[in-house]
């Protein structure tokens, strides 16, 4: 198990952050699905993730997690997943580009996870991946809680894509996002 963090949060929960690995799938599944239901702002609006989609995709992440082209990493508060973030990288002519993502789980937000998470996932990915010269991102432009996170961490906003992204059926606006890496 390659842990990363394990330490309280600022209520005291005691949490751990780490890789993903085999066996992990389950946690997964039952966390993108309570996600997917919130219709928050997130990929997943409401559909459902079906178990062997799941498995898939976390054989292909970690194959991706070995080849030095994504660093993810989850948060545990004792068997129990509550956020993820990852930065994944894109190929060819991109090849220095990473995609940033991050989700916490409803009722373990705003005591400190994301913003840990964060941290830890660029430290992460500055150690791993040495070609990442740019990380972005793309945020809904109501997130406004997600947006000043982002710039607390030096991303800055370099396009809007008028209705960008869907959210509960409806088109919103997209905020661009990116950081140079030193
Ligand atoms: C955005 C998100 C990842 C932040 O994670 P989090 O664990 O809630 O954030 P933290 O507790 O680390 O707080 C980060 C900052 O946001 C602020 N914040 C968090 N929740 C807040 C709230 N409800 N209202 C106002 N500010 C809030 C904190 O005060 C903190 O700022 P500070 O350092 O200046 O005090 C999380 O809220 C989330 O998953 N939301 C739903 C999905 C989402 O929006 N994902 C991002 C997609 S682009």
């Amino acid at each position: 198990m390659k842990i990363v963090y394990q330490g309280k949060t600022k209520t005291g929960k005691e949490i751990i952050i780490r890789y993903p690995q085999i066996g992990d799938e389950k946690e997964m599944w039952r966390y993108i699905n309570e996600l997917s239901k919130e219709k928050t702002f997130v990929r997943f609006q409401g559909e459902e993730i079906l178990f062997e989609d799941e498995k898939k995709y976390l054989s292909s992440l970690l194959k991706q997690i070995e080849e030095k082209k994504s660093i993810t990493l989850l948060v545990f508060w004792s068997e129990k997943l509550v956020a993820i973030s990852g930065i994944n990288m894109k190929d060819k002519t991109e090849k220095h580009v990473g995609i940033f993502g991050i989700s916490v789980a409803k009722n373990f937000r705003g005591e400190g996870i994301g913003k840990l998470l964060m941290e830890k996932v660029f430290e992460e990915a500055k150690k791993e991946i040495p070609q990442l010269k740019i990380v972005t991102l793309e945020v809904y432009q109501k997130n406004s809680i997600a947006r000043r996170v982002y710039e607390g961490f030096g991303f800055k906003e370099y396009g809007l894509l008028p209705n960008g992204i869907m959210r509960d059926n409806t088109f919103e606006d997209a905020i661009l996002m990116y950081e140079n890496i030193k």
